[in-house]
């Protein structure tokens, strides 16, 4: 592997800190390349597994929280559930990580049908297509995604804005080089992909998500396969597992606020920064504004999405 690595086109990027490697058409960090390559080698989806898909800072965290509580809530309520001690990360396993990839670990430590990750449509292990098991993807206004990768990088490397300039990370994600991009084609790929096969991929907006949660969150539940029945909608289980997963609720737990996953760069608390819609026109010129719009019509060109 380490061999194949060596041969694969490299940037120095983040502020010359970091070190990508662009592999099937995305660039991602070596611990998640080597993760991704033993995923692709051995990891054995089944037919029940739910896959949660997302480019980085795309909603991920809050996408774990809900499919989290969702699938749990038989057993356990907004008072004993574990997002209040766990970080949502903790709960979802991310299959390009070298201690998830091994199916059997999954099964023991979490005994849940929920695995998350970040790669392409097209470079999911092949046993996520033959299984035929399902697939949400959440999906993000590429400037508010822009500006969440910038802070979220930067402050991994605990480096100050004058240090980390925004027009550097503008610029990178233009060439498509952030995590796991281009983000652009993350998004086409789960789009056609949804087209194909409707009834086992979902595509959920962030935007949506935020100004519609209760019908976002019923069509999460019922494409698990937890639809929630008339008498818990009644009794404001939907409503309860809104606010317990809202940014205001999470970003406010102890666990979030001053935990660290073992051997990672970034706080919990870097998952949770603002949450907010259009928070780029606070960093976006006019050019880079346009310049952003032009190549994503370029890029969305004859399909209905719209970023
Ligand atoms: P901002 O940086 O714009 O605040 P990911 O989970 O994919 O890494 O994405 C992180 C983004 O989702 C961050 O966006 C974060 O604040 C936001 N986020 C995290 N938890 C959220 C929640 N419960 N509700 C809404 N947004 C959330």
């Amino acid at each position: 592997m380490e061999e194949m690595i060596k041969t694969l086109p490299q940037h120095t990027c983040a502020w010359g800190k970091v070190k990508a490697y662009k592999y099937q058409e995305f660039w991602t960090v070596k611990p998640f390349l080597e993760a991704t390559i033993l995923a692709q080698q051995s990891f054995k989806a089944e037919p029940s597994d739910v896959f949660l898909c997302s480019a980085p800072k795309t909603g991920t965290t809050w996408l774990k929280s809900l499919a989290f509580a969702i699938v749990t809530r038989e057993k356990f309520d907004e008072s004993t559930t574990p997002l209040l001690t766990k970080f949502a990360h903790e709960c979802v396993p991310l299959l390009e990580k070298a201690q998830v990839v091994e199916r059997e670990n999954i099964r023991k430590n979490f005994n849940l049908p929920l695995i998350s990750t970040h790669l392409r449509y097209a470079s999911l292990p092949e046993s996520v297509f033959s299984s035929n098991c399902k697939i949400v993807y959440i999906y993000r206004n590429i400037k508010d995604v822009i500006v969440s990768h910038y802070h979220f990088l930067r402050e991994g490397l605990k480096l100050s804005m004058e240090d980390a300039p925004f027009e550097g990370a503008f610029e990178e994600f233009c060439q498509g080089i952030s995590g796991y991009g281009p983000y652009w084609d993350h998004v086409l790929g789960y789009w056609k992909a949804s087209l194909e096969r409707p009834e086992k991929i979902l595509l959920l907006k962030y935007e949506d998500l935020k100004s519609e949660p209760k019908s976002n969150v019923k069509r999460l539940a019922d494409f698990i396969g937890c639809p929630f029945s008339v008498d818990e909608e009644k009794a404001g289980v939907v409503d309860n597992i809104i606010r317990l997963c809202s940014f205001e609720n999470m970003s406010n737990l102890d666990v979030n606020k001053t935990g660290k996953l073992n051997g990672s760069m970034f706080e919990n608390r870097f998952y949770y920064r603002k949450a907010k819609v259009g928070d780029w026109k606070n960093y976006f010129t006019k050019e880079m504004e346009e310049r952003i719009d032009k190549l994503t019509d370029e890029k969305f060109n004859g399909t209905s999405l719209l970023l």
